[in-house]
């Protein structure tokens, strides 16, 4: 997969190297299309309250089991949990890891086609071809969906068979930051519109009557999925980690870079929803719930690099969908690497074979999906909301009743010396044994008992 061998499986080439993929990962359309949508749809600052919350006492501690369960095994997820225990029932929730990344992944690259449509779409707007502007955006068009979903598997099916770490260090290492700038712009850019100062106040102001076991659910499905949490990509990704690294301190790094640029597109798009609100686009329905759904950030911000105009409009429009496509592209790879490392460690068939095998797999339910976009919110509600904490409450069962809090400090010791003296393994050992389990099964037990009685 990479070019430094320091273990069997390869290695990724530096520190820097590996926080850029697992920050690639984290950082996608969870971050920009969906965050925003659920946020919006869940009462604003309220939800980003206890969003932050939850991203903070099960993300983080979340994450750092499944890095450290990943870089112990060596394995994919199913070979993960059959490598360090004996139990029959693991590798069971390792399939369920697979099967998510499978599902997750066939309406990912769905909306990852929206933004390359859109970046055409800014393309054509500006150059007068308002016909074929409006053609490429319409998110209603099963072939053109299914079109540009076909597009986007296969260059994350290419990326996936060269290796990966070359491809994703450089696009991160360059790319992130252009597009952290490009927020903040037009960040600045949208406060000063007529309108968005109610949509800042309706983001940052919280209203504590609003928040009910719904936004709970949401909130933390929106945890797990942001922070690529909940089905091994990071058991598979921490299979490649050098055993020198500090594994606390590099999933610090990718909780932080993941939840402030969720919070940037929150601070652009909140403001934008009130604009184009103001400007007479409907937005919210007159019960207050979201109309536009899936397709939420596609409605609101193309209309917003057109009202820029000129060049400036281009330039930001083009550039933005461009970033978002790259954004896009290296989380879809670290969801089709989940079951790509399962056929090929479990199964020992070649890279090349398995990752065509699977790309062409998950595009034929893409291409399902592609002519009735609804489903992308009962499949994300199914395997993302609940799917995701479920796989993060089973490994934090795996890990502190199974392998066990000493195995799992003697792996995080590799790379973290003075581990017998730190609070981080004391406090880390209670949150992944009693306070994430218990949260995640508290939510999940309501969402699923009020769902089935
Ligand atoms: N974290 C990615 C995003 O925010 O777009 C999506 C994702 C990648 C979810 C990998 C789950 C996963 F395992």
């Amino acid at each position: 997969m990479a070019t430094t061998q320091s273990t069997s499986r390869g290695n990724w080439n530096s520190k820097l190297g590996f926080i850029l993929a697992a920050a690639g990962s984290a950082v996608g359309l969870g971050n920009i299309w969906r965050y925003p949508t659920v946020m919006a749809e869940n009462g604003g600052a309220a939800f980003l309250l206890i969003y932050a919350l939850l991203v903070f006492i099960v993300g983080y501690p979340v994450m750092v089991a499944e890095l450290s369960v990943g870089r112990k095994s060596e394995r994919n997820p199913v070979g993960a949990f059959r490598a360090l225990s004996n139990s029959k029932f693991f590798p069971i929730v390792g399939f369920w890891c697979v099967l998510c990344g499978i599902v997750i992944l066939s309406y990912y690259v769905i909306v990852a086609g929206w933004t390359i449509g859109y970046f055409f779409e800014q393309i054509f707007h500006y150059s007068g071809w308002t016909e074929m502007a409006a053609w490429v955006a319409n998110t209603d068009n099963g072939w053109l969906n299914a079109g540009v979903a076909i597009v986007f598997m296969a260059f994350t099916v290419g990326i996936i068979l060269g290796g990966v770490s070359e491809g994703i260090e450089r696009a991160v290492k360059y790319l992130m930051p252009l597009l952290i700038v490009i927020l903040v712009v037009m960040i600045a850019y949208v406060l000063f519109q007529p309108g968005a100062i109610d949509g800042v106040r309706a983001y940052l102001l919280p209203d504590f009557s609003a928040i009910n076991s719904d936004i709970l659910l949401a909130a933390m499905g929106q945890a797990f999925f942001s922070l690529s949490l909940g089905m091994g990509a990071l058991i598979t990704y921490g299979s490649y980690l050098s055993k020198k690294e500090n594994i606390p301190e590099v999933a610090g790094y990718v909780t932080l870079a993941d939840i402030g640029i969720a919070f940037l597109a929150g601070l652009l798009i909140m403001p934008a929803i009130f604009m184009a609100q103001n400007q007479g686009v409907q937005v919210f329905g007159d019960d207050g719930s979201l109309i536009a759904g899936a397709a939420l950030i596609f409605q609101v911000l193309p209309e917003l690099f057109h009202n820029m105009g000129g060049v400036i409009g281009l330039v930001f429009g083009a550039t933005f969908f461009f970033l978002l496509s790259i954004a896009a592209l290296t989380s879809a790879i670290s969801l089709l690497e989940v079951p790509t490392s399962y056929i090929i460690d479990e199964h020992k068939v070649r890279r090349k074979t398995a990752a065509i095998l699977i790309g062409a797999i998950i595009t034929v339910i893409s291409v399902v999906i592609a002519f009735d976009t609804s489903l992308i919110g009962t499949l994300d509600f199914i395997f993302s909301d609940v799917g995701l904490p479920l796989g993060g409450f089973m490994l934090c069962l795996f890990l502190g009743y199974f392998w066990k809090m000493e195995n799992a400090k003697l792996e995080l010791g590799q790379g973290f010396a003075s581990i017998d003296e730190h609070w981080f393994f004391p406090v880390w050992s209670v949150f992944i044994r009693f306070v994430c389990p218990i949260l995640i099964g508290l939510i999940l037990g309501r969402t699923l008992w009020a769902l089935f009685f």
